[in-house]
């Protein structure tokens, strides 16, 4: 057996918000289907208590604004806390090239892991980035529907600020177009994802899919 040393890898903080959207992810993404096509219909009534489609939109915003805290929140944490220093300098790496031919052998089963500065490989920060563009992306447009839906509270507040956007985005009919497009790209980003930590945990053997729970990696010493 490899020697193993235990490392403290993912705040709680961070650990907290990475669940917590993945839920909002789903919701958002079972809620969001819901409302491009609707795809359940309430027996028909005479008074009007139905409402599901309401409903539905309801939870969608719910879970639109945890998400948006949830990635303010997460900027924050990559640019200022301290534990993660760990994810920033990964950028040490992001711009080597022998990191990145290291790196892609690794994948092609041609070679070692590259040994990194942080937590992330350059493909990973890639991943990270385009995932970053997209609910950045899925974000503002969903506030930019929202000012729409609601005209009191954050809805009127946020009004006079989101209709530029959505001129500049082409009309409101575009806006919901890239939404749906963003909501897509999360979609094909979430099973690489689960594809790359499960491939990464059994290869590296470090306990990496424990550490975005527990927060603790066992790096092997021969490494
Ligand atoms: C992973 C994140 C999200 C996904 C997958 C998602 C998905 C969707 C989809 C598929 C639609 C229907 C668009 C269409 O007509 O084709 C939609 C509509 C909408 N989304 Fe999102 N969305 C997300 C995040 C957000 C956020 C952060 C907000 C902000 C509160 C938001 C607010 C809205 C609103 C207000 C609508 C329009 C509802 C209506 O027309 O009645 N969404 N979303």
């Amino acid at each position: 057996m490899p020697k193993r040393k235990i490392e403290f890898e993912f705040s709680a903080g961070l650990r907290w918000t990475h669940w917590i959207r993945a839920i909002a992810i789903f919701v958002l993404t079972v809620t969001g289907f819901y409302l491009a096509y609707v795809f359940v219909a309430p027996n028909a009534s005479d008074e009007p208590v139905l409402f599901l489609n309401a409903k539905f939109r309801m939870w969608h915003e719910i879970a639109g604004f945890i998400l948006i805290a949830v990635t303010l929140y997460k900027t924050y944490l990559f640019f200022v806390d301290r534990i993660s220093k760990k994810e920033r300098i990964a950028f040490l790496d992001f711009i080597s090239p022998k990191i990145w031919i290291q790196q892609i052998k690794y994948y092609l089963f041609l070679g070692e892991h590259p040994k990194l500065r942080g937590v992330y490989n350059p493909l990973q920060f890639v991943a990270y980035i385009g995932l970053y563009a997209m609910v950045f992306a899925i974000c503002i447009t969903g506030l930019v529907l929202y000012v729409h839906v609601y005209h009191d509270g954050i809805g009127g507040m946020l009004y006079d600020y989101m209709r530029p956007l959505e001129v500049m985005m082409g009309g409101l009919a575009m806006v919901r177009e890239i939404h749906h497009i963003a909501m897509w790209g999360i979609l094909i980003f979430v099973p690489v994802h689960i594809y790359m930590a499960i491939f990464n945990s059994i290869m590296g053997k470090e306990g990496l899919i424990d550490s975005i729970i527990s927060g603790y990696k066992f790096i092997n010493e021969d490494h």
